[in-house]
Order: structure tokens, then C-alpha cells, then sequence
């Protein structure tokens, strides 16, 4: 008989969900690491390792907040469940049971176009906010027709992927003998009055892969939501966010869903934050399986941060209670890890927090010292200055 995993923690419950999960659906859906066709999944998982916590002492840590504010709504900890596509894979009451388990938790669900409840139904089941994912299709007025309706049921923001719209790599069906589920149903189309809506076979074709920074313009005319663009990976498309005066930004590669061999998102949420300072939200998602995790992004300069995977692994083990324990267990990691890091407040999270490739100095030498110093003042982590002081003392 195969031993009992006990649930401890998030990878406990990847464990678990891989022995009662059908295996092509789990490989498809989330790859093993280092496997094919998952080098940017592995990669989030290996950067996010990469960084390291450094604690801290005597800091009267008796009270810790971990509470934060995202697009004015509170959250009782910086962890968000990210949109994902048909809960109804891991468990029969899907999003509902994601929501509620959300409500519980006190934080926000994004709720995917490609949900297996609508957003009327999983409206009616929140006790927390929620936003809604948006794919933006080729036929606006379908697109148009989801953005009212998540407005209309009280959506607080609309969250618009990006990252996914050009072509598309069909590897991992193959090499996975994966078919779609017959039974999934789009239930956001369910009643939608129109021909030809995507279905589960063309749901990716149909996206508009024209689209534009200039359609932002239009989005806005049909919704007063702020807007989240998620999926962004360079400091380049984080300044166009902020150009094109969006309110949050995600740095994401779909969990290594879209393109493979992409950096890990940790990794480049440094130049992401600092190409967008203070104009706008930033958060994060990719590889977050410990409350540690969480921290570190934090440090990184992430407002919050998103669980993708872990929602079906927590689902698929028991429901809606096992969501809410994987959210448990990320709470009280996190707590932990502030308490040793001599944080009371999660809103003060700071880069001194963590080592990191991207802020200490990883070569050896006083070029590579040197080199190092004009980096962070480039980047804004220290300022003049510091770096005279700091230059002085290398070259004495
Ligand atoms: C099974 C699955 C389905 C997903 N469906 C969507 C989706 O419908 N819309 C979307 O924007 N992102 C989708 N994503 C990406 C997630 O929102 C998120 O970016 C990613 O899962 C975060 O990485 P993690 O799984 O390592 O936590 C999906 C990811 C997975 C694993």
C-alpha cells in the first residue's frame, strides 16, 4: 500500500493531489520539475529558491500584522488565488469551493474566463472581493458582454492576460496524451446570445492576438474597473503599463504555461519594480509554495503575490477545506518567517530582507564589487550618496 503523505505543507498537498489525480491531466496541467515543455515553471521554482531570507534579531516581533491593501481593497495576508482555468478538474464544486475557500481566508479570487461556475454563480457564493480574468477576444462584443457582467456583479477590478495572445505551443497535449475534459464547459458563455462563441476546442485561437496597448482606450470605455495587466516580464512592458496609466500589473509567465525558457518571475520582479516605482500596484505569481516565498517577493517589492497550482492540489485533495488549509499553512509560514526575519509588518517589507542575485554581490573582485555598486544605484537601492561612501571604503 502506498504510505499516507501527511499534509504539512504545499508541496505536502502536490504530493497527495498527484497520487489521486489522473496522470496525464496532472502532467499536463502541472508539469514535474525540470520535466519537458516546463522550463520557465522550473525556472520560477529554481529562482524562487535562489533567493534567500535574511534574518533578523532583537527586533520585538511579539505582534505581527500581515495584513495589506490591494487596489484599495483589504486583504488579511499578501497571498491571492490566481485565475485558473475550470476548478471543476480538481473537484466537483470547482470555483465555488475556491471562493468560499477565499472568503474564509479573507482574500481576493481571480475568477478565470475559462471558470467552470460563472461569474453570476461565483458572485453569488464570495464573501471576500473578487476580481475577474479577462481573455479579450477576437469578437469584442463577447469580451465586451464579460467585462459588463463582472462589473455588474461586483468585480473589483479587471485582470487582463496578456501573455498568452500570440501563437500557441501545442507540445504538451501531445506529449501527454492529453484531451480535454468532454464534460468542461465554459460556463461564462452558457446564454451568451451569440454565433460562433469559442469553445473548448479553439478557446486559444480565439483570442485576439492584434491587440494592442492602444486598445487599453477601449477597455476603458466600457468599464470604470482599474485595471490589472497580468503577464508581464521586462522593464519595458512594465513602463508601457504605467504609461498607459494601468493600476497593477502581474509579473508572470503563466506559471511557464506560455513561453518556455523564460527567466524565474522572482527574477525579474526587481527591474519590473523599479521601471514602474510608485505609479502603479505590482504583484507576482509563479513557484510560491511556502509562506517564505511570500516574503521574499514581498522584499522584492511585490504589493502581493498569486497561487496558481496549489489551488487544484488543495481542491483536488478535499475540496474547499483543502484550499483553505493550503492557505493556512501559507499564513502561518508566512508569520513565521516574519517573526524570524524581525518584521512586524508585512508593509514593511524591504529588500534588505533577502539576498539576492539581483542585490548582492555575486562576483568575486573589486571590479566585480565596483561593477555591482553602480548596478544598485542604477536601480535605485542605494543612492549617491551611499555609493560615494560605499566606493571609498572598496578602494581603501
Ligand atoms: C491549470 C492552470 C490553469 C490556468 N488558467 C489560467 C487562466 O485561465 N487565466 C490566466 O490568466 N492564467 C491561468 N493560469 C496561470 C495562473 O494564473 C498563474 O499565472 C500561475 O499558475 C502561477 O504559477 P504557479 O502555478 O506556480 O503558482 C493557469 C495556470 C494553471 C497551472
Amino acid at each position: 500500500m502506498t504510505p499516507q503523505i501527511p499534509l504539512l505543507t504545499v508541496p505536502d498537498y502536490e504530493a497527495r493531489a498527484r497520487q489521486t489525480m489522473p496522470t496525464a491531466l496532472f502532467d499536463r496541467l502541472f508539469g514535474t520539475y525540470g520535466g519537458p515543455t516546463m522550463l520557465s515553471n522550473t525556472n520560477n521554482l529554481k529562482a524562487m529558491d535562489g533567493v534567500k531570507l535574511r534574518p533578523r534579531v532583537l527586533a520585538d516581533v511579539s505582534h505581527r500584522d500581515l495584513s495589506t491593501e490591494v487596489l484599495g481593497n483589504k486583504i488579511s495576508f499578501p497571498v491571492m488565488l490566481a485565475p485558473t482555468g475550470t476548478h471543476q478538474r480538481a473537484h466537483p464544486e470547482g470555483e465555488l469551493a475556491s471562493t468560499k475557500a477565499a472568503g474564509i481566508a479573507g482574500t481576493i479570487l481571480s475568477l478565470s474566463t475559462a471558470a467552470s461556475y460563472s461569474i453570476e454563480e461565483v458572485a453569488a457564493v464570495a464573501t471576500a472581493p473578487l476580481w475577474f480574468q479577462l481573455y479579450f477576444f477576437k469578437d469584442r462584443e463577447l469580451t465586451e458582454i464579460l467585462v459588463r457582467r463582472a462589473e455588474d456583479a461586483g468585480y473589483g477590478a479587471l485582470m487582463l492576460t496578456v501573455d498568452n495572445l500570440g501563437a500557441r505551443s501545442t507540445e504538451r497535449e501531445q506529449r501527454y496524451a492529453y484531451t480535454l475534459e468532454a464534460e468542461r464547459i465554459l460556463k461564462n458563455f452558457v446564454g451568451v446570445e451569440l454565433p460562433n462563441l469559442p469553445n473548448r476546442d479553439n478557446f486559444g485561437s480565439s483570442f485576439e492576438s492584434a491587440l494592442h496597448w492602444s486598445d487599453l482606450d477601449w477597455l476603458r470605455s466600457v468599464t470604470s474597473m482599474p485595471i490589472v495587466i497580468k503577464g508581464i516580464q521586462t522593464a519595458e512592458d512594465a513602463r508601457l503599463c504605467a504609461e498607459n496609466g494601468v493600476e497593477g500589473l502581474v509579473v508572470s509567465n503563466h506559471g511557464g504555461h506560455a513561453l518556455d525558457g523564460t527567466e524565474g518571475t522572482i527574477d525579474m520582479l526587481p527591474e519590473v519594480v523599479h521601471a514602474v516605482g510608485d505609479s502603479l500596484e505590482v504583484y507576482v505569481d509563479g513557484g510560491i509554495r511556502h509562506g517564505s516565498d511570500v516574503l521574499k517577493c514581498l522584499a522584492l517589492g511585490a504589493k502581493a503575490a498569486f497561487i496558481g497550482r496549489p489551488i487544484f492540489w488543495g481542491l483536488s485533495v478535499d475540496g474547499q477545506a483543502g484550499l483553505s488549509h493550503i492557505l493556512e499553512i501559507l499564513r502561518d509560514e508566512l508569520d513565521v518567517a516574519m517573526g524570524l526575519c524581525g518584521l512586524s509588518d508585512i508593509k514593511n517589507a524591504s529588500p534588505s530582507l533577502v539576498s539576492h542575485p539581483g542585490t548582492r554581490s555575486h562576483r568575486d573582485g573589486l571590479i566585480g564589487s565596483l561593477d555591482r555598486l553602480v548596478e544598485l544605484l542604477e536601480q535605485g537601492y542605494i543612492d549617491r550618496n551611499e555609493f560615494d561612501s560605499l566606493k571609498a571604503k572598496l578602494l581603501n
